[in-house]
């Protein structure tokens, strides 16, 4: 850690002096990274606004190493200003303005040295150095299968322990205390294509770096399916009662409703025999309060009127008798 702070120190010191005198030389750059990190850029800084006829990425494990044989550790490059070229698309990606991208951050780019060159027509060819690393983490189970796990025999068994870490860490697998597996890496699965009985049991997978360790136990238990083969009879005959009531509850619904049918129809019947005697005996009454209805309608004052007039002429008719 002191000795890659001094480089920052050293290399930014150079850096400086580069940027004062404009002379050609080299500078340095320490990103870093986290493993399996994603899209990581590391740019060109040589100049800012330097415009370049060509440029190249190159990955070593010294400076020295890349001085040496600069072709043969080219990653990318740019030519004649516009052109694009990636050696290895599946790893990295360059843009125009000459900033690579590393797509997944690998175990193998840890301590690595990245060296852009850059080729002007007035200044001639510039470095810029960049030291990659990864930063260390202790280990970490990050998926893992559930603590109790039944499989069935015959089966397959897939027991999950996905550890994150690095150093890459050595992942061992237990069962009840014998080693069944050790292997360095961060997707270890412990995997048994046919599970049997015997399969069951306690199961610890263990990942473990430098730095420190992580744990998980994963409880096993095989199940023999052929021994809960004797329930599925009586579930049938279940099944077959159940039909078989089914086939004499419809028919009976049926009936009842017929039934229910009829008797609606007779009720029907029986309401409208008695409603219609009903209203024969209400016509009378209903005849009569047409007729005083009728009565109401001749004015009564006329009738009085009427009535009057009949009095006035008939005590007339009278007078006159009684004065003739
Ligand atoms: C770089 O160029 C951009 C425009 O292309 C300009 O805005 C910026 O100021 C320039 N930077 C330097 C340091 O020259
Ligand atoms: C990293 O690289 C430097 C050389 O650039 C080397 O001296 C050093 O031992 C390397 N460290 C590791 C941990 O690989
Ligand atoms: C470089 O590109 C320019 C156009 O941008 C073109 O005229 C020239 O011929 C190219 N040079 C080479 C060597 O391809
Ligand atoms: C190149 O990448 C840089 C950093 O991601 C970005 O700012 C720039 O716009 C990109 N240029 C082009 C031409 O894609
Ligand atoms: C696993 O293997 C590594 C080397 O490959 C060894 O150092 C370690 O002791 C082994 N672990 C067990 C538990 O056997
Ligand atoms: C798992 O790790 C814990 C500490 O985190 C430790 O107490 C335990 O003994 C470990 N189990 C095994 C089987 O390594």
């Amino acid at each position: 850690m002191n000795t890659s702070l001094r480089v920052i120190i050293l290399c930014q010191s150079i850096f400086l002096s580069f940027q004062v005198h404009r002379s050609e030389g080299s500078s340095a750059n320490r990103i870093v990274a986290n493993l399996d990190q994603k899209g990581l850029e590391v740019p060109c800084t040589i100049q800012p606004n330097l415009t370049f006829q060509h440029l190249g990425w190159f990955s070593c494990s010294t400076i020295e190493e890349c001085r040496s044989s600069l072709d043969e550790h080219r990653i990318a490059h740019i030519f004649n200003i516009s052109t694009v070229l990636v050696d290895f698309p599946e790893r990295f990606a360059l843009n125009a303005t000459g900033v690579l991208t590393i797509l997944k951050v690998l175990p193998e780019y840890d301590n690595k040295t990245l060296l852009c060159r850059v080729v002007t027509p007035l200044i001639g060819s510039r470095e810029f150095i960049t030291l990659l690393e990864i930063s260390e983490e202790s280990p970490r189970i990050v998926c893992r299968s559930p603590q109790t796990f039944y499989v069935v025999k015959g089966m397959k068994l897939v027991l999950e322990c996905d550890a994150v870490g690095y150093p890459l860490p050595q992942v061992t697998w237990t069962r009840d205390h014998e080693l069944l597996k050790n292997e360095t890496g961060t997707d270890a699965n412990f995997v048994r294509e046919i599970a049997n009985m015997e399969d069951s049991g306690s199961y610890v997978c263990r990942a473990q770096n430098s730095l420190g360790f992580d744990n998980h136990t994963i409880q096993v238990t095989a199940i023999d399916i052929k021994s809960c083969s004797t329930s599925p009879p009586p579930g049938k005959e279940d099944l077959d009662s159940a039909t078989a009531i089914s086939k004499l509850f419809y028919p009976l619904l049926l009936s009842l409703f017929l039934l229910l049918l009829i008797a609606v129809a007779i009720i029907i019947y029986l309401v409208w025999r008695i409603k219609k005697s009903g209203v024969i005996g209400q016509n009378h009454p209903n005849n009569c309060r047409v007729e005083s209805g009728d009565d109401n309608q001749n004015v009564p004052g006329q009738h009085i009127a009427n009535h009057a007039f009949n009095l006035e002429d008939i005590p007339k008719k009278e007078d006159g008798a009684e004065e003739l």
